[in-house]
């Protein structure tokens, strides 16, 4: 991974599906001067995804491929990429798992973030699972992004305790504040 060097940022895109609340404070850390990133692109694989908002807010690249023709959309994005000079991908709940090939063209280049304490609840429904099993803990994780679901390296992970009234709803509002906090804190590890 490069490193930032004094105020020179690493050119990043987050791509998202959803309401974005991990872009919208990624954007926010991007914006500390002594930040060690500058989102250049977002890229979304739905024109609904409410977090497209601070794209124009922010005044940010975007752009949304569909993904029902996988490879070429990601051919299409590569060249985005390229165009931009990115060099660090943030996955902030983006809901498209990405090719072996696309991986490998960023290989050790692509984080995730993902509402559990992996190895632990991969894949989609953590808080239901975590709930329905009686956990006395949950979390999140940000990752290197491999091939496999949810598997790459571990960055950080943040733990969040589990009370007994606590449901599905009260549990991903728990986690996701921990997430606003682990995922600059991740980004600043890599990079420094
Ligand atoms: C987060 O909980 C993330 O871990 C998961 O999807 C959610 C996305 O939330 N993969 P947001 O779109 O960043 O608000």
């Amino acid at each position: 991974m490069k490193k930032s060097i004094g105020i020179q940022k690493i050119n990043t895109a987050v791509f998202i599906s959803g309401t974005g609340s991990n872009l919208k404070n990624l954007i926010k850390f991007s914006l500390l001067r002594n930040s060690p990133i500058i989102i250049k692109l977002i890229i979304s694989n739905s024109i609904n995804a409410k977090g497209l908002i601070y794209a124009k807010k922010y005044n940010i690249k975007k752009k949304t491929y569909g993904f029902k023709k996988k490879f070429l959309d990601e051919k299409k994005i590569l060249v985005d990429l390229k165009k931009n000079k990115v060099h660090l991908i943030c996955l902030a709940g983006f809901m498209k798992i990405l090719s072996k090939n696309f991986i490998k063209r960023f290989d050790g280049k692509i984080i995730n973030i993902h509402p559990s304490l992996l190895p632990k609840y991969k894949g989609l429904n953590t808080h239901e699972r975590v709930i329905k099993n009686k956990e006395k803990f949950s979390g999140c994780t940000v990752h290197y992004v491999t091939s496999k679901l949810d598997s790459g390296k571990i960055i950080l992970q943040k733990k969040v305790k589990i009370f007994k009234n606590d449901t599905v709803k009260t549990l991903a509002k728990k986690v996701l504040q921990k997430e606003h906090v682990l995922f600059p804190k991740a980004i600043k590890k890599i990079l420094s």
